[in-house]
């Protein structure tokens, strides 16, 4: 496995899950669910996402992959990030500014998961990316920092957290499918991963 993975299994518990879904419930009625599209052919993505904090991760056709500080249909500013979850980051990130974006990427059907990628649209490409999964199982592939190497499989059940740090912070990684079925916390099933990143550099202090 690539350095700087770190997989912390079942990191929170069902009580834990359940009160930070419904907190993600009520969020969700103001920061609605889009529908990303693909750069260029405009062709939707399969899962539907939102965001919270100061800057959210969006794509469409015209302009394609960003970080922008409002929601694209409501054109409100994303609501901020639960608190549960700065506390999670400041837990386990060991990186000393907060997070500035949580991408919420909801996996709701049989066709949704995530092509292998790189998270590379941040400037700041020293903090470690956060992922807390929720939910469904998903096969989540990572692999190294070239798309064609080996690549490892690892079941992401709900409640398990991963961070990529160091090297592994620039690895391919996607999720091939969802086990669906796997997890009753998800009134309809499927599965809810939620991304915190730090997008901008950390300020520097100079006297
Ligand atoms: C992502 O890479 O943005 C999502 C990964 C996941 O759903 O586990
Ligand atoms: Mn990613």
């Amino acid at each position: 496995m690539i350095p700087g993975f770190k997989y912390f299994p079942e990191y929170l518990n069902k009580d834990e899950q359940k009160s930070l879904l419904e907190k993600l419930r009520n969020k969700i009625q103001q920061n609605p669910l889009f529908e990303p599209q693909m750069p260029s052919t405009g062709k939707p993505f399969s899962v539907k996402m939102t965001n919270f904090g100061s800057l959210g991760w969006v794509s469409d056709k015209n302009q394609g992959y960003r970080y922008q500080a409002t929601h694209p249909s409501t054109k409100s500013p994303w609501l901020p990030i639960p608190d549960i979850l700065l506390k999670l980051w400041n837990d386990l990130a060991d990186y000393p500014e907060e997070p500035e974006c949580c991408l919420l990427n909801y996996y709701h059907n049989e066709k949704s998961k995530m092509g292998l990628h790189r998270d590379e649209d941040e400037e700041d490409q020293i903090a470690p990316v956060f992922s807390l999964s929720l939910g469904d199982t998903a096969m989540f592939k990572i692999g190294g920092l070239t798309r064609k190497g080996p690549s490892n499989f690892i079941k992401l059940a709900s409640g398990d957290v991963v961070i990529l740090g160091g090297k592994a912070r620039k690895a391919y990684h996607g999720v091939d499918r969802i086990l669906h079925g796997s997890s009753q916390l998800l009134k309809h099933g499927g599965r809810i991963n939620l991304t915190m990143r730090r997008v901008t550099p950390p300020k520097i202090h100079t006297l």
